[in-house]
């Protein structure tokens, strides 16, 4: 059974910075820099321009991912995207890249599958754990996993969508999962859900139970109330939830790997706060130089994070080969997973 490497690593950003005072003068906010640095560790984040959907910002990430694995993007043999901000309710996302990307024209066109995966801040890691699978069965040499999301046009950015929309940011990271012999890769992961919390961090559009699925008015036109358009969160019951879980799958893979926190050279913590990042990194007694962060940058690009920060830290020279990393996520559904891999 061959291993699974991640051969190669790329995101992309787009170009509009939003600072949190921008949040207060260009949309209005009631809020302050302070109060969100404060608790979040957030400055800034980037917003893609109307236009742009995720499977757009996962073209140049992707591309780099490619190139960095030194394969062609006719290599490829399964596209697998996690996004919560699909370009539409259906297809996927993943489809809407495999056309981007330009792999269904020409005479090398595979039409490889596309899979899109839907857990939210754990989606890259999901995305791993399958492409992984995949690859140690024999079925796939290379897979490309790919987070990316457009979260700015479906935040609610006024004061009374504050506690969500001051948190997210657009973005979009990927890696290549390649088939190895050489002894390295991605060694244990595992993955879970608690759906007692499904409604807990959620955004519910529309009601597939009720008849039609989205209120409409006496004209056919759909309606749907700001508190179902956004997304809505308890974002202590969150907190709380996110450390136990996130510190509990990241001692199950460790022990399932037989070593120690102090074995690990770099951790890829999910950002969705740097304070819940800081309380593991506390507790856990972690040095600085072993953690990287893009939230102050970024804000929490959910299933982007992830990838994102695996391509900066390669960009940086950070990340070298032979390195021990740990990549640990929690978000909405609950739903985590954590994955150590040798780089
Ligand atoms: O990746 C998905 C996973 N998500 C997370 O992990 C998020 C986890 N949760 C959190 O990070 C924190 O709960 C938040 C940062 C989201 C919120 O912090 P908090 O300490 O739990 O604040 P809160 O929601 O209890 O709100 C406290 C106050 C409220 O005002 P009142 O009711 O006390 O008058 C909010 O209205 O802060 C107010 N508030 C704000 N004020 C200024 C909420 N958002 C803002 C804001 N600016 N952006």
């Amino acid at each position: 059974m061959p291993n699974a490497f991640i051969s190669g690593t790329g995101y992309y950003v787009p170009p509009r910075v939003v600072t949190n005072d921008d949040l207060r003068t260009q949309y209005g906010i009631d809020t302050t820099s302070e109060w969100i640095v404060q608790r979040t560790g957030i400055e800034s984040r980037r917003y893609a321009e109307e236009g742009v959907g995720s499977a757009d910002l996962a073209v140049p990430a992707a591309q780099m991912a490619v190139k960095n694995a030194g394969i062609a993007l006719t290599d490829l043999d399964m596209i697998v995207f996690a996004t919560l901000s699909p370009e539409h309710c259906f297809p996927g996302s993943g489809v809407y890249l495999q056309q981007k990307l330009g792999l269904c024209d020409g005479p090398n066109a595979k039409f490889v599958p596309a899979l899109d995966v839907r857990n939210q801040c754990s989606g890259f890691l999901y995305g791993l754990g399958t492409a992984t699978s995949m690859v140690k069965s024999g079925a796939a040499k290379h897979v490309l996993v790919v987070g990316a999301e457009t979260h700015s046009a479906a935040l609610d950015l006024s004061t009374r969508g504050r506690a969500v929309s001051s948190l997210f940011g657009d973005g979009a990271g990927a890696v290549v999962v390649s088939a190895t012999d050489v002894d390295r890769g991605i060694r244990s992961w595992k993955l879970g859900a608690d759906g007692r919390f499904a409604d807990t961090l959620s955004q519910r559009i529309w009601d597939i139970r009720k008849r039609p699925f989205i209120p409409q008015s006496a004209e056919g036109v759909g309606q749907v109330q700001p508190e179902l358009m956004f997304a809505q969160m308890d974002g202590k019951l969150v907190f709380k939830n996110a450390v136990m879980r996130m510190m509990e799958v990241l001692m199950e893979v460790c022990v399932a790997e037989g070593i120690n926190g102090t074995d690990i050279d770099m951790f890829f913590f999910h950002q969705a706060n740097l304070r819940i990042n800081q309380y593991l990194q506390q507790h856990l007694g972690i040095p600085d130089e072993k953690v990287v962060h893009n939230i102050q940058r970024y804000g929490n690009t959910t299933a982007a994070t992830i990838p994102i920060l695996m391509a900066e830290a390669v960009e940086q020279g950070r990340l070298k080969r032979g390195m021990k990393c740990a990549a640990i996520a929690f978000g909405s559904g609950f739903t985590w997973g954590a994955a150590i891999i040798d780089w």
